[in-house]
């Protein structure tokens, strides 16, 4: 059986198709009640629970399936129930254009149990086929799984992740939920987007992303299939059919906010470590840049600058005069950056954190009221202001403009916000279904509550179990909005933990990577993926976070790092001094030269940031985001582009003077000597020395430069 629904001028198209009951049938599903019915924009299904019983608590026993045709390159598929359920409050925007001619169309099976399909029309190519595996929607275990329209797949995040396609050979599981988590392979780390591109085998791209912020997992297993799992919220999934690379991305963010213009400033060469220790240690560390002409747009502060790590503060014994030295870095054109942590100390006498936040009755709580207690870097134990209430926004605006009363900051960079706790609450978490429910996605130490607060504690936007990953992303705009009052200006946010959408107010670094040579590689994974989750602003700490770097590992990582869009050489407490000028002239003479290519190239960075902020789109991007028919292109993570015209081939390996780098066939340009490469549509061997990063101009583009 097969028919085909219009509607009146959208020319919907839903095909019910039946087949001879197939193998499926031992699968836990739902069937279709009746035929889909039409709504405003889509089209409605009602299901039945059918097929074998999938042993969860509280199955539905009926869903509705909208479809909505939300316009000719977005389609949402909303699955959900009766009962009310948590719901991510991220508002997503209408589309600019109309539903005349959709790029897709549904089909809704019977084999017998249900499955949809989301084929592209013009190609034919199944996108999204729901057949494989069981469909369950229980209270707290939803589970889909479904053929992608191809196995060239990237996304999902944030875990460290080793190549940017992902290998359906290897069974991998990617579990998301916001963790203080240094980068492991395949570990949950700061931020969560359960977002997937996929790169069509003849060069379209589609994305798909499901707006979801439970505890969560996808599996990606050969077929290709891959598999979802959530511990609650709906299955909420948006298709955005491209069909070119940066077209999915401008439709994904016009979705979720487009990225924030970073001040001009923002996009240059930036200082910073944990532990200078005294004011003494970080003017000679700007000194010795500067003696060294090492191009320097902003200095940051970290929590030793703190009076005994209390947020704003700073300390009047170790950092005496910082209010005056942020005043003297600005005469010379430097800005102040510094970190605010969301966790508020309760052991202070008179402190005007902790005072106002009671006064307005801010703090994240327990289920019986009082506030949820932790241990963060302060002290003394802290509280969690609960970004998701309204009375926080205006306590931490307030807070934050006062705060550039003492220090005349001008952007502020927000961490811990997963939200982290190095206290185990294990003993205070109740026995429950949201401290231990039943099904827990293979996150680290396999527990909810691990690094963080209880998943019952309660928060105005809903239980911690379903709002925990949106803590940073609810801190977001509230910082934004603190930061501009303060300073007057645009200004600039830098957070951990992100979210769907974040990008519409902060930047992102990668964490606390390693200071490993493996770790140049993922940084660029790392950098690409949020480029296409609307973070285009990103990039990890040069020369690594964690351990002690070497020269030439930070001497290469300075080079690559010259092109990460957020540039900031980051170092952990207790290792060695890691800034460019502190190996001598060899090092700084090459984080200087790649730095002055940023330098000359800005005006080009900032038109592509310019653009993602007002149309959307990557700032960096693979190289199949700008030639996606090119099928040697798709494995390709070691090279990337700025835009479409400026070609990054960076050495990422120890005693290399040579890097194997591929050119698409079309015409290069060397950017330091103008020559045209002779290698088209294939792969050649350049030589590197250690001072070079080897860069390349896209022939028919236009780099706007300065002095
Ligand atoms: C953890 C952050 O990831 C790191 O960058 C920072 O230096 C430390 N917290 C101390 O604030």
């Amino acid at each position: 059986m097969k028919f085909a629904v219009f509607g009146g001028g959208l020319a919907l198209v839903a095909i019910l198709c039946a087949l001879a009951p197939t193998s499926a049938q031992n699968l836990a599903g739902y069937s279709m009640v009746g035929e889909p019915v039409q709504i405003s924009n889509g089209l409605r299904v009602a299901l039945a629970k059918a097929g074998a019983d999938g042993s969860w608590e509280g199955e539905a026993e009926t869903l509705t399936l909208d479809a909505e045709f939300q316009s000719d390159y977005r389609l949402r598929v909303k699955i959900y129930n009766t009962t009310e359920r948590f719901e991510v409050p991220l508002k997503i925007q209408p589309t600019s254009e109309g539903n005349n001619n959709p790029l897709f169309e549904i089909q809704f099976w019977s084999n017998p149990l249900f499955s949809f399909k989301v084929i592209r029309k013009s190609t034919g190519t199944v996108l999204f086929d729901t057949t494989p595996g069981d469909f369950i929607f229980a209270d707290q275990y939803l589970t889909l799984s479904w053929t992608p329209g191809s196995e060239n797949v990237y996304g999902i995040g944030e875990n460290e992740q080793h190549t940017f396609k992902h290998d359906f050979s290897q069974n991998n599981t990617w579990a998301l939920w916001a963790r203080d988590q240094p980068p492991e392979f395949t570990k949950n780390m700061y931020g969560v987007h359960p977002h997937i591109t996929v790169l069509e085998d003849d060069g379209n791209t589609h994305s798909v992303v499901i707006v979801n912020s439970n505890a969560q997992q996808f599996t990606l297993s050969s077929g290709p299939t891959i598999n979802y799992i959530t511990t609650g919220g709906i299955l909420d999934l948006y298709f955005f059919l491209g069909p070119t690379p940066e077209d999915v991305v401008k439709q994904y963010v016009e979705a979720v906010g487009r990225p924030q213009m970073p001040p001009y400033w923002g996009l240059g060469f930036q200082l910073c470590r944990f532990g200078y220790d005294s004011l003494e240690n970080m003017k000679r560390t700007v000194e010795r840049n500067a003696m060294y002409g090492i191009p320097q747009d902003v200095q940051y502060g970290d929590i030793d600058i703190m009076h005994k790590n209390l947020d704003f503060t700073y300390s009047r014994e170790r950092f005496e005069g910082l209010p005056d030295y942020i005043r003297e870095l600005k005469t010379k054109g430097v800005k102040f950056v510094t970190i605010v942590d969301p966790a508020i100390s309760t052991g202070e006498e008179g402190y005007r954190a902790f005072d106002l936040g009671n006064e307005l009755d801010v703090w994240v709580k327990r289920p019986d009221g009082n506030p949820v207690v932790g241990q963060v870097w302060p002290e003394d134990p802290v509280y969690f202001p609960d970004f998701s209430k309204n009375s926080t926004r205006e306590y931490w605006i307030t807070l934050l403009k006062e705060f550039h009363d003492l220090l005349e900051y001008d952007g502020l960079w927000i961490d811990m916000n997963e939200p982290a706790n190095f206290y185990d609450s294990n003993g205070d978490c109740s026995d429950n279904n949201l401290n231990n429910p039943p099904f827990i996605p293979e996150i680290v130490d396999k527990n909810l509550r691990s690094n963080t607060i209880c998943a019952d504690s309660v928060q105005e936007a809903g239980n911690h179990y379903d709002v925990h990953s949106l803590y940073g992303w609810f801190q977001s705009e509230p910082t934004l909005a603190g930061t501009r009052a303060g300073t007057g200006k645009r200004s600039l946010v830098l957070t951990r933990s992100s979210f769907l959408g974040s990008g519409h107010w902060v930047a992102h670094w990668l964490g606390d990577n390693w200071s490993r040579w493996t770790n140049l590689h993922y940084s660029i994974i790392g950098m690409l993926q949020f480029n296409q989750f609307g973070i285009p602003f990103a990039g990890s700490d040069i020369c690594g976070f964690l351990e002690a770097t070497n020269a030439e590992m930070c001497q290469r990582w300075q080079e690559l790092g010259a092109f990460y869009p957020f540039s900031r050489n980051h170092n952990v407490v207790g290792q060695p001094d890691q800034d460019p000028a502190v190996w001598g002239p060899a090092v700084a003479e090459s984080s200087r030269k790649a730095l002055l290519i940023r330098y000359t190239l800005l005006p080009y960075l900032y038109l592509l940031f310019f653009r993602a902020h007002n149309v959307g789109g990557t700032v960096v991007r693979a190289l199949w985001g700008n030639y996606p028919s090119d099928p040697n292109t798709r494995n390709i993570d070691k090279q990337f582009m700025w835009g479409n015209g400026l070609m990054i081939c960076p050495v990422l390996e120890p005693n290399k003077t040579e890097v194997e780098a591929y050119f698409p066939n079309t015409r290069f340009y060397d950017y330091y000597e103008g020559s045209e490469v002779a290698v088209k549509g294939d792969w050649t061997t350049l030589h590197a020395p250690l001072d070079k990063i080897n860069l390349f101009v896209a022939g028919g583009s236009v780099l706007i430069t300065q002095g």
